[in-house]
C-alpha cells in the first residue's frame, strides 16, 4: 500500500520520497543557493515575508543547472535564508538574490510568522527533506527566529518558547494555512508526516486545529477548527487577515483539502470550495462564514494568495495558481475576491508564468504582487522545465491585472482594478445576501459601532447563533449518524477497515466536496451513499509515477 501524501497531495513535495538522493554532481561543480539566472531551474516550497525594504524568501526546494546539465532528480534543500532589496526598481532577469546563512533545520513548507515591528520572524511547522523521509534531526523544544539590522540580512536564533512542556506535546505540521496579526502568528490545519514530526508512529496524520503564537509572551494555543470542514482540517489552503471588519479585523481561509479523521474513511474528504469563505476573528477565535458569487475558482491547494486595502476602502484578496488532486490540474489564473462584495472575478488574459503550484506570494512596491517559485505539479517532469519566470520571480500589477516584466520601487498606491469598481457600481454591496446575522453585522457595520467584546461572559447570545448551533448540532448528529451507519455497513460486509494502513490507501476521490458551512454537511455527505466507494474507479497513477 502506497502511503497517501505520495500518491495524492503532496505532489511534487512527493517526487523525492521516491528519488534517491545520489550525490551526481560533477567533479568541482558545486550546487548553490542562488544560482546564477541562467542557471537556475526551479524552486517550490519556499515561504517568504518582507520586512522593511526587503523580501526574505526561506525554505523550500530548488533545481538548478551545474556545467550546463540539469541534475534535477536531486532537487536540493535550500540550506540558506534569500533576501532582495525590493527599495529599488529591477528586473527578475537580473535582481540579486542574496543569501544569509541558516543554521537551523532546513525546511519546506513551514509558516513564516513576521513580528509586527517587521524587524523579526519566526518560522514553524514545515517539513525536512530526507533520503529516508523522517526528521530525525528536528527538534520539538526549540523554534527559530530569524532577525535582520534593516539593512537586508540578519541572523538566526533558536528560542525555548514559553510554557516549554505544552509546546514540545504539539504535533509538528506541514503544508498548514498561516498568517499573522499584530504580533501573534496562526497557522490552521496542515499535515504531520514522518519528515515534519519526529515522534510520529503512523505514516500520515491530518491535524484539525488553530495553532496561535504570542511573540509578546511566546505562548502558544490551540483552538477548534470544529466550523472550517466536517473534521476541522485543512491541507494546503491559505490565510489572509483582513483588517478594518469587526472589532479586530478577520482571518480568512482559502481553499485546501479537507480530511477526515476516521481511519479507511474517505466519503467526506473534499476539496474546500471557494464557493463560500470560512473566517473568525483572531481575538475572539469565533468562527464565520459567508457565501461568495462571481466567477468561482476551482477548488484548489498549494496556491498562494495576498491581500491589500483599496483607496476607495475595499479589500481585496488574489488568489494565484495551485492544483486540484481531484481533478490531476494544476492551474495558471489569477482570481480576485473583493470585500464586503464577497464577489470573485477572473483575471482573463495572459498568464506567462504557465502552470504553476507551491509558490509563495508576498505584496511589494504598493500593488503589485510578487510570486516566488512553484511548479507544473502534473508535468511529465515538473523539477526539469525551467521556470518561464527568470529566477522563479513574478510580478504581478494587481490595479492594472497584468504580470509585468519589471518591478517598479514606485508604483502609485493600490486601487481596485476597474471590473471590481464596475461591480460595486453596477451590483453593489446592496445585492450580498449574507449567509448568517452575524456576518452581516461583521461586513455592514462600521468598526467602531461595535461593542466592546472584551467581556465575552457579559454577552447575550444572539438569537441567530442559538438557531445556527441548534442547526449545527443537528448535522453534526445526522453527521455522525451516517458515519456510524457506514461503518458498520461496512464491517457487516467483512471488511478490513481498522488496519492504519488503509488510512492512508485512496479508495475514491472522483469528485470533490464542498466547503460548506456546518449545516449542509449531512445533506452533502449524503449525496454519494457509501457503497459507491468501492464502485468508482481508482485514481490514476500519481505524479510520483511519472517520473
Ligand atoms: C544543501 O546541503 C546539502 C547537504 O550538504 C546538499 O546536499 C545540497 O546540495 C545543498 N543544497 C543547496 C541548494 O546548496
Ligand atoms: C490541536 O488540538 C487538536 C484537538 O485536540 C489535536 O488533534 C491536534 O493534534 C492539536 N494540534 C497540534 C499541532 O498538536
Ligand atoms: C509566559 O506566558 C505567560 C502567559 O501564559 C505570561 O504571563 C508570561 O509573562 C510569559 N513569560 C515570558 C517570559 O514571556
Ligand atoms: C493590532 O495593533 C493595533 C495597533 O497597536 C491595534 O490598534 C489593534 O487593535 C491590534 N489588533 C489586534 C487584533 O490585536
Amino acid at each position: 500500500m502506497r502511503p497517501l501524501q505520495a500518491t495524492l497531495l503532496l505532489g511534487v513535495f512527493g517526487l523525492q520520497l521516491a528519488s534517491a538522493q545520489e550525490d551526481t554532481r560533477e567533479d568541482g561543480a558545486t550546487i548553490v543557493d542562488s544560482p546564477d539566472p541562467d542557471n537556475f531551474v526551479r524552486r517550490s516550497g519556499a515561504r517568504a515575508t518582507v520586512l522593511g525594504d526587503y523580501v526574505f524568501i526561506d525554505g523550500g526546494e530548488m533545481t538548478q543547472l551545474v556545467n550546463g546539465k540539469n541534475l534535477a532528480e536531486g532537487h536540493t534543500m535550500m540550506n540558506s535564508t534569500l533576501w532582495i532589496d525590493v527599495s529599488e526598481s529591477w528586473s527578475p532577469s537580473t535582481v540579486a538574490i542574496n543569501v544569509v546563512k541558516k543554521p537551523g533545520p532546513k525546511l519546506s513548507l513551514q509558516a513564516i510568522w513576521p513580528g509586527e515591528d517587521r524587524s523579526s520572524f519566526y518560522i514553524w511547522g514545515g517539513r525536512v527533506m530526507a533520503s529516508d523521509g523522517r526528521a530525525d534531526g528536528l527538534s520539538k523544544s526549540e523554534m527559530w527566529r530569524f532577525t535582520t539590522g534593516g539593512e537586508g540580512g540578519g541572523q538566526w536564533a533558536s528560542e525555548i518558547p514559553n510554557e516549554s512542556d505544552a509546546f514540545a506535546s504539539l504535533l509538528l505540521p506541514q503544508r498548514g494555512a498561516y498568517t499573522t496579526v499584530n504580533n501573534t502568528g496562526y497557522f490552521v490545519g496542515g499535515t504531520v508526516i514522518q519528515s515534519s514530526d519526529p515522534t510520529l508512529k503512523v505514516g500520515m496524520q491530518p491535524v484539525p486545529g488553530m495553532i496561535s503564537f504570542n511573540m509578546d509572551t511566546r505562548t502558544f494555543s490551540n483552538d477548534s477548527t470544529a466550523d472550517i470542514s466536517p473534521f476541522g482540517t485543512m491541507l494546503g489552503g491559505t490565510a489572509e487577515y483582513v483588517p478594518g471588519y469587526g472589532p479586530n479585523g478577520l482571518v480568512m481561509l482559502f481553499g485546501g483539502y479537507g480530511y477526515t479523521l476516521l481511519p479507511g474513511f474517505r466519503d467526506v474528504e473534499h476539496t474546500r470550495q471557494f464557493d463560500s469563505v470560512n473566517f473568525f476573528d483572531p481575538v475572539t477565535k469565533d468562527w464565520y462564514w459567508q457565501r461568495t458569487t462571481g466567477d468561482t475558482p476551482p477548488a484548489r491547494l498549494d496556491h498562494c494568495s495576498v491581500g491589500v486595502r483599496s483607496s476607495s476602502g475595499t479589500y481585496e484578496i488574489f488568489v494565484y495558481g495551485g492544483y486540484d488532486p481531484m481533478n490531476k490540474q494544476t492551474f495558471d489564473s489569477v482570481y480576485v475576491l473583493s470585500l464586503p462584495g464577497f464577489v470573485w472575478k477572473q483575471v482573463k488574459g495572459d498568464a506567462p508564468g504557465g502552470l504553476r503550484s507551491g509558490q509563495t506570494c508576498v505584496v511589494v512596491g504598493n500593488r503589485q504582487m510578487l510570486t516566488i517559485g512553484g511548479v507544473d505539479t502534473y508535468a511529465d517532469q515538473p523539477w526539469k522545465a525551467k521556470d518561464p519566470f527568470p529566477q522563479g520571480l513574478g510580478i504581478f500589477d494587481m490595479t492594472d491585472l497584468e504580470w509585468k516584466n519589471d518591478f517598479d520601487s514606485k508604483a502609485a498606491a493600490y486601487d481596485s482594478p476597474q471590473m471590481i469598481k464596475d461591480w460595486y457600481s453596477e451590483t453593489g454591496v446592496q445585492s450580498v445576501k449574507w449567509s448568517t446575522p452575524e456576518t452581516e453585522s461583521l461586513f455592514t457595520t462600521a468598526s467602531s459601532d461595535i461593542v466592546d467584546v472584551e467581556q465575552p461572559e457579559e454577552k447575550t447570545v444572539p438569537a441567530g447563533a442559538i438557531a445556527g448551533g441548534v442547526v449545527g448540532g443537528v448535522a453534526a448528529l445526522a453527521l455522525a449518524g451516517g458515519l456510524f451507519w457506514w461503518l458498520r455497513r461496512k464491517k457487516s460486509a467483512g471488511s478490513d477497515d481498522e488496519a492504519p494502513e488503509s488510512a492512508k490507501e485512496v479508495t475514491s476521490h472522483q469528485s470533490s466536496g464542498s466547503a460548506l458551512p456546518p449545516s449542509e454537511l449531512p445533506e452533502k455527505a449524503h449525496q454519494r451513499e457509501p457503497v459507491e466507494l468501492h464502485d468508482q474507479p481508482k485514481p490514476g497513477p500519481p505524479p510520483v509515477e511519472l517520473e
